[in-house]
């Protein structure tokens, strides 16, 4: 495909080389060779490179004419559609890009992730909103891929395709008992309290005293967070008035969170931890003697593990500061870390009818760091708890039969982006690399997507002439009574989310029911 700079040299090429318009003045040529003999043959030969040129100027404005931009469409509109459409449009001046996403609404864990105490990663959907509105990106919101239009058509209909879907399920602990009423993923639970519309009935019971989160990673301390939190202090959060309904009248005083590793092995970050200890109204528990000899281990440890390590350390260990103590004195609700302990059942109340505790296996570490394995030593302890949720990760599902993938690793298999022995078809985020990585990861993954795409384009990999697009999507969705939503609608119920908001001083108010959203939009 000529970039823009090509196209304006062979245009002012052509326009220099033309010969004369019928009926226009000739600039040069005629009374210059008359006037000057010795300049005939050079001023012949001109003409006839002139004449060169213009044919070459027909058959390149003719090419012009027939080349249409690269048709592409992305399958997802979370962080990594919206970066991989960014790369594309930036890098290659002409490329349509059509992202077409499966809820009525954009930007994916985005909305249904991050936590609604954290506002300030939110601001990624500014970048992605300027994306959405160029002229040359088209937000497809409503269409199920694999349900409504299958990979081939998408093929047929593009250029290239790139898979951007992310990890939808939750991973199961598949253990006896997991099916109990009061076990829930932390995916649900999270869905609920940030508005998935599937997740909107959830309604958790928090009547009990005690919650277990299974998992020692970001998703775990930002589920135990939300359990904890003061409820006035989420009031002026964009969480669901819904959940805040349920988590004002929670009698949730512990959350422990349990790792089937150890203090050395925790998945979650340091400043996620530094906002449990300061969290208000609440205490830690850690107990000293799972720190026992980890000051001398970690001295070769990369810095981020040796300075989370250390605040763990100090906060089991040591007394808290003056303003720690102040802060959890009069504390009503705890949480803790358990180490070493990995699910075996979820235990039922004695009517059999929910979930009353859990079953952990004691366990050992085999091997050292971030490689080690918890293996069980033969001992168990049981917990009481009212509430379970299972914070063990994410899980991508394969989109189309079409689609090779790798139901192991729950990965598209790819090089560095590109779908292996699927020529024109690309992933990115968390169904390339599987789920884990913050949004700057998927970030960065997705230019890297971006990128090859753009490679193959340049050396011809990618199917020659026209491609339909959405033109012949469209068709087809329509055939088959799917109504699809544009950014412009997204924009429309944007206005009215925060609009309900307003009133309760917060910044939005999200709209649950996709019917309802469709009445909004007068379908
Ligand atoms: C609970 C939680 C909290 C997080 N908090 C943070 C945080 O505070 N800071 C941070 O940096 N990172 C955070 N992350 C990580 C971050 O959200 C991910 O790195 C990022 O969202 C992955 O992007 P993605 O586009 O691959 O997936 P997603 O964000 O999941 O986007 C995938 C999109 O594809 C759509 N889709 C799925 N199937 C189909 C289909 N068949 N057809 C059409 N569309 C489909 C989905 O609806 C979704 O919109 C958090 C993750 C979780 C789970
Ligand atoms: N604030 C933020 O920046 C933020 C917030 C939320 C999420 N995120 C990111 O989103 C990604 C996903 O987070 P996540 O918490 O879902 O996943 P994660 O970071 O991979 O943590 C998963 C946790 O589950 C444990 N686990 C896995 N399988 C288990 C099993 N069978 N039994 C017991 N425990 C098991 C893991 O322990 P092992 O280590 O022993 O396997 C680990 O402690 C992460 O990269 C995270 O950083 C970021």
């Amino acid at each position: 495909m000529a970039p823009r700079c090509w196209r304006w040299w062979h245009w002012s090429t052509w326009r220099r080389t033309r010969p004369p318009l019928p009926g226009s003045t000739p600039t040069s040529g005629g009374s210059d060779e008359v006037r000057d003999p010795a300049n005939a043959k050079v001023l012949r030969k001109k003409r006839r490179r002139g004449q060169l040129g213009v044919k070459l100027g027909k058959l390149h404005l003719l090419a012009l004419l027939l080349e249409q931009p690269p048709q592409i469409c992305v399958v997802g509109s979370g962080p990594a559609g919206f970066y991989t459409a960014q790369h594309l449009l930036k890098h290659h001046p002409q490329a349509h890009v059509d992202i077409y996403e499966k809820q009525l609404v954009p930007f994916g864990l985005v909305r249904f992730g991050v936590a609604p105490d954290h506002p300030e990663v939110k601001n990624v959907i500014n970048t992605f909103t300027q994306t959405a509105r160029s002229a040359r990106c088209a937000f497809r919101g409503n269409v199920v891929v694999g349900r409504d239009v299958a990979v081939p058509e998408l093929r047929a209909a593009y250029h290239a395709v790139v898979l951007s879907y992310g990890a939808e399920d939750h991973r199961a602990l598949e253990i006896p008992g997991e099916e109990l009423p009061g076990v829930f993923s932390a995916r649900a639970f999270v869905g609920w309290y940030n508005g998935l519309p599937e997740n909107r009935e959830l309604a958790p019971d928090l009547s009990c005293d005690t919650a277990v989160i299974l998992g020692q990673g970001n998703v775990a301390l930002d589920v135990a967070r939300i359990l904890l939190t003061p409820p006035e202090h989420l009031e002026k959060t964009d969480i669901t008035e819904a959940a805040l309904g349920v988590l004002r009248q929670s009698r949730v005083k512990t959350v422990w969170i349990v790792g089937r590793r150890g203090p050395l092995q925790v998945a979650f970050t340091i400043k996620e931890l530094r906002e449990m200890i300061q969290l208000p109204g609440t205490r830690p528990i850690l107990d000293p003697a799972d720190f026992l000899g980890l000051q001398d281990r970690i001295k070769d440890v990369p810095r981020p593990r040796k300075r989370l390590t250390e605040l763990l350390l100090r906060t089991a260990t040591e007394k808290p500061g003056t303003e720690d103590a102040a802060r959890q004195a009069p504390a009503s609700r705890a949480w803790g870390l358990r180490f070493f302990r990995s699910p075996q059942q979820v235990l039922p109340s004695p009517d059999g009818r929910r979930a009353a505790g859990i079953r952990l296996a004691v366990t050992r570490l085999e091997g050292v760091g971030e490689a080690a394995r918890a293996v069980p030593t033969g001992d168990t302890e049981d917990l009481p708890c009212g509430l379970v949720l299972s914070s063990v990760g994410y899980k991508s599902r394969p989109i189309d039969p079409s689609v090779p993938f790798d139901p192991k690793l729950g990965v598209i298999p790819n090089m560095e982006g590109r779908v292996v022995d699927v020529p024109g078809l690309y992933c990115s985020g968390w169904v390339k690399r599987g789920p884990t990585g913050v949004i700057a990861t998927t970030m960065t993954d997705s230019f890297l997507t971006g990128q090859m795409l753009l490679q193959d384009l340049k050396a011809g990999l990618l199917p020659p002439g026209p491609r339909p697009g959405y033109a012949a999507i469209e068709a087809l969705l329509s055939s088959r009574g799917v109504q699809p939503v544009s950014f412009s609608d997204w924009e429309k119920l944007d206005a009215e989310e925060v609009s309900r908001g307003k009133g309760a001083g917060k910044p939005r108010e999200k709209l649950l029911d996709p019917q309802e959203m469709l009445g909004l939009l007068g379908r």
